[in-house]
This record gives C-alpha cells, sequence and structure tokens, in this order.
C-alpha cells in the first residue's frame, strides 16, 4: 500500500528535483533509511536498496516504488555489509541496471542493549563491524561510481543538479558517552571520523560526506531496541527532549534531501543532529 507523503516528507520540496539521479543505499529496509530512499524517490530518483533479510528488502522496495509512478527500485537482499565483496557486487549490479550511483546512504547499523560486563570481545567486534566496517565497506564499493557521477556533475558553485554525495547514518551516543550502548558509541565514533575523512579526501573531486544523527525517532527499530533502557532507567533518558517530543522518520527524510539536494552543495564533513537537542540535555543521548 503506498505511503501518503505526509509520513515521509514535507511539501517545501520541489518535485522532479532528484530525476536522473540513483541512490545506492544499505539498511534501507529499515524503518528510517527507508524514509531517506522513499523521499527521494518521490522526488526523481531510482534506488537499490540493501538488505540482510531477502524477503523484507524485496518487499520493501516494490513497495518504495510506489512513491512515483515509474520508477525503478531494486531491492538486494541477503547481502552483508561486513563482506565487501557483497557490496561492490551489488554497487556493479546498481550501475549497470540503474545507470549509475550519485548518491549513497550508509545506514545499515546492529544494536542491542548491554552494560560492558555483559559484553563479550566478540559482541563487540560484531557491531564494529556492522556499524563501523560495513560503513567503509559501502564507501570503497560506492567511491567509483560516486566519482563518476561528480565528474558527471561538477559541485562548482553554478551547476543546479551535482552529484557525489554520501550520508552515513550516525547515533549521538558517543557524545557524551552512553549506558549499555559501549559498543556502538564506539562504532559510530569511528563512522563520524570515517565521514569527515572521506570530505577531505574527496571533496576536491567534488564529493560532499556527511553525517545524519538521528535522536528518538517514533516507530523505528532504534526506539523499540533502545525502550526497554528506558524502564530500566526510570523512563529519563527519552522525556528531555527540548521540544517535547520525538522526532518523525520524515525529518530524517528531510535533512537527506537536503544535503543531496543542491542547497547542501557547500555542506560538507558536517555532523546534521536532528533530535530536537536532545542529546544536549543532562541524562540525554
Ligand atoms: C550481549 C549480545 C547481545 C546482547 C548479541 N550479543 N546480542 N551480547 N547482549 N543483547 C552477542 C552474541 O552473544 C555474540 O557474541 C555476538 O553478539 C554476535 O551475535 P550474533 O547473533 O552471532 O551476530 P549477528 O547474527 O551478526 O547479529 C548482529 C546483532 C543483531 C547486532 C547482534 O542484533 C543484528 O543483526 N541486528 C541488526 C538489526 C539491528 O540491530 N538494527 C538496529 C538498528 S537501530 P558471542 O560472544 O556469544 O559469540 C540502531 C540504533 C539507533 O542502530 C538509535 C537511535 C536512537
Amino acid at each position: 500500500m503506498a505511503i501518503p507523503r505526509s509520513e515521509y516528507l514535507s511539501e517545501v520540496w520541489k518535485d522532479g528535483i532528484f530525476s536522473n539521479k540513483v541512490v545506492f543505499c544499505t539498511g534501507g529496509a529499515g524503518s528510517i533509511c527507508s524514509a531517506q530512499v522513499r523521499a527521494l524517490v518521490h522526488l526523481g530518483a531510482n534506488a537499490c536498496i540493501i538488505g540482510r533479510n531477502a524477503e523484507k528488502t524485496e518487499s520493501m522496495a516494490a513497495n518504495i516504488a510506489t512513491a512515483r509512478a515509474g520508477s525503478r527500485v531494486i531491492g538486494i537482499g541477503g547481502l552483508d555489509v561486513r563482506k565487501v565483496e557483497d557490496l561492490e557486487e551489488a554497487a556493479a549490479r546498481c550501475a549497470k541496471e540503474l545507470g549509475g550511483i550519485d548518491f549513497c546512504i550508509a545506514g545499515a547499523a546492529g544494536n542491542f542493549l548491554s552494560p560492558i560486563s555483559g559484553l563479550s570481545s566478540n559482541a563487540f567486534r560484531t557491531v564494529i563491524e556492522i556499524d563501523t566496517i560495513g560503513s567503509f565497506n559501502t564507501l570503497k564499493a560506492t567511491l567509483p561510481y560516486l566519482i563518476e557521477s561528480a565528474k558527471k556533475n561538477p559541485n562548482n558553485g553554478t551547476n543546479p543538479s551535482t552529484g557525489g554525495r554520501i550520508i552515513f547514518v550516525s547515533a549521538s551516543f558517543h557524545f557524551k558517552g552512553m549506558a549499555l550502548q559501549a559498543h556502538v558509541s564506539a562504532a559510530k565514533a569511528g563512522v563520524d571520523a570515517l565521514s569527515a575523512t572521506a570530505a577531505i579526501e574527496y571533496g576536491p573531486r567534488g564529493i560532499t560526506s556527511n553525517i545524519i544523527t538521528p535522536g528518538p525517532i517514533m516507530g523505528t527499530e532504534g526506539m523499540a531496541r533502545l525502550g526497554s533502557r528506558d524502564a530500566e532507567q526510570s523512563g529519563a533518558a527519552f522525556k528531555k527532549v527540548p521540544l517535547g517530543r520525538y522526532g518523525l522518520v520524515k525529518e530524517i527524510a528531510d535533512g537527506t534531501v537536503y544535503l543531496f539536494s543542491d542547497a547542501g552543495n557547500f555542506v560538507n564533513g558536517e555532523v546534521l543532529v536532528i533530535d530536537g537537542a536532545e542529546w544536549r540535555t543532562p541524562g540525554g543521548m
């Protein structure tokens, strides 16, 4: 069933701004990344989403395609971002079937709540491998296509349709440290550092690399997983959003559209925190 625009995209964006653009997204069947991709597809892009679960990924791709008549959305399931060869194959297929890769979203993540005492070395490594190495693998696999896109669509201040963009989906846990999230905090700190470095190394080729950091967003897997921490800690953490509410997936999608649109051409190496200032509060993330 088609999801109404009001659930994944604000009215402010103009239809067609991403015509002829292709987005490659890991974790694309998840609640946040699917909204990001759905918004881009609505505005003209075609897409390739990657996931571990084949059925979930393929059915999400078909559902995202309903955002715009005539769109092409490929779902490649059964892939693991820990294997760079999986991603290289998927990127090659995306480029072959859709004509290239202009935008990349590295969104695949792994998370569970555990005190350091309950984390085995393998548990810690697993999250580093999914989040940090998985993001690196995604970057490695898509870079040749992003470079090509940036060459064809230069970010020179006058071109109205640029290409060669990457967004890593991160978290704010490591800004202050967070109980039960040592593994994810360490992993996401690495992702932030990777993005900043990519921004500097590939900026000269016209590529931008930025982070989006979602806060507590309603209806997401992250909230479902971290919700149990609330119960453990007397509900303290999520009650302190200065804006007085949780976020919406559409608010993450809007940030994504901004960074990939020409309005974001000169934004590079940045961290866009979309959390209503939750992390800045005492006891916040
Ligand atoms: C302690 C745990 C554990 C837990 C797993 N492990 N769960 N340790 N507490 N709750 C340990 C296992 O015992 C094992 O260590 C090691 O982790 C690897 O577990 P596997 O199950 O073999 O790994 P794998 O099948 O690859 O699963 C990875 C996973 C899993 C991260 C553990 O949860 C997963 O695949 N999740 C993917 C989906 C996901 O997490 N999405 C959340 C995204 S939300 P030993 O020593 O026993 O071998 C998000 C938060 C955003 O990122 C927050 C925004 C507010």
